[in-house]
């Protein structure tokens, strides 16, 4: 079976950015002890690893059927709020040349609570882990570049796809990143992230198709491909 390559950093990382990895019993203990001794304590020392490589690799592979009939080889990828990138890493063993940028954060919350941010104060990331998740998943140093939201310039090139998976929109808002993803666009760059408000978008772009429905969670997000900012 396939199977990310994890260790215990990173599976926990993956489990606070993808809670549906968490087992019943850290369900149970972050309900009866709160979100800070999951965060720090429960999430990162009571799980399986092997489970959650596998459990992770499962979701990204089905996450990257969503998008799937948007890639093609010799793309530049932009991925904002990535996570540990294992959806990067299912692209770049399915096609040549891809070239990578991820815009991510440099810390996790004390308590993090999954809901609307509108500081967007909450992150759950670290990006040494990120570039280890990527380097020891045979991504090559060559093909990607990591960039702290908080602290760097945001590259300042074209982006055939950018991929945005409950981060944008989903957390925290659309418009910190609207003026930046016009720049780097084009009209045939594709824009695909999740969000509750799909409606919304037709006013910011020509064409907005949706690709998902997640009516299952708590959310009920739709994720959108998108192309062509109005003017
Ligand atoms: C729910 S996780 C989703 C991770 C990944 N996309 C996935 O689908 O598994 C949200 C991610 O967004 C990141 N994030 C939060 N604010 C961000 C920002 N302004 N720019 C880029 N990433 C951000 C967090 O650190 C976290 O890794």
């Amino acid at each position: 079976m396939e199977s990310f390559k994890l260790d215990r950093n990173l599976s926990h990382l993956a489990l606070l950015q993808r809670i549906e990895l968490a087992t019943t019993i850290q369900k149970k203990l972050r309900k009866l002890f709160g979100r800070y001794l999951f965060s720090k304590i429960f999430s990162r020392y009571i799980l399986n690893i092997d489970k959650i490589s596998s459990d992770y690799y499962k979701i990204m592979y089905s996450e990257y059927l969503t998008i799937k009939k948007f890639l093609n080889s010799n793309q530049k990828i932009l991925s904002i709020g990535a996570g540990i990138g294992g959806l990067e890493i299912i692209i770049n063993n399915s096609y040549r040349d891809i070239n990578f940028t991820f815009i991510e954060r440099d810390y996790i919350s004390n308590k993090i609570k999954y809901g609307w941010d509108n500081k967007n104060d909450e992150a759950y990331n670290k990006l040494d882990l990120l570039e280890n998740f990527l380097i020891s998943n045979n991504l090559k140093k060559n093909n990607f570049n990591i960039v702290n939201f908080d602290k760097s310039t945001l590259p300042n090139e074209k982006f055939n796809v950018v991929t945005s998976f409950y981060s944008l929109d989903f957390h925290y808002d659309f418009e910190i990143y609207r003026s930046y993803l016009s720049k780097v666009s084009n009209d045939n760059t594709v824009i695909i992230f999740d969000t509750i408000r799909a409606d919304f978008f037709l006013d910011i772009f020509e064409d907005v198709s949706v690709i998902k429905v997640d009516s299952n969670t708590l959310h009920k997000s739709k994720r959108i491909a998108c192309r062509k900012f109005k003017n």
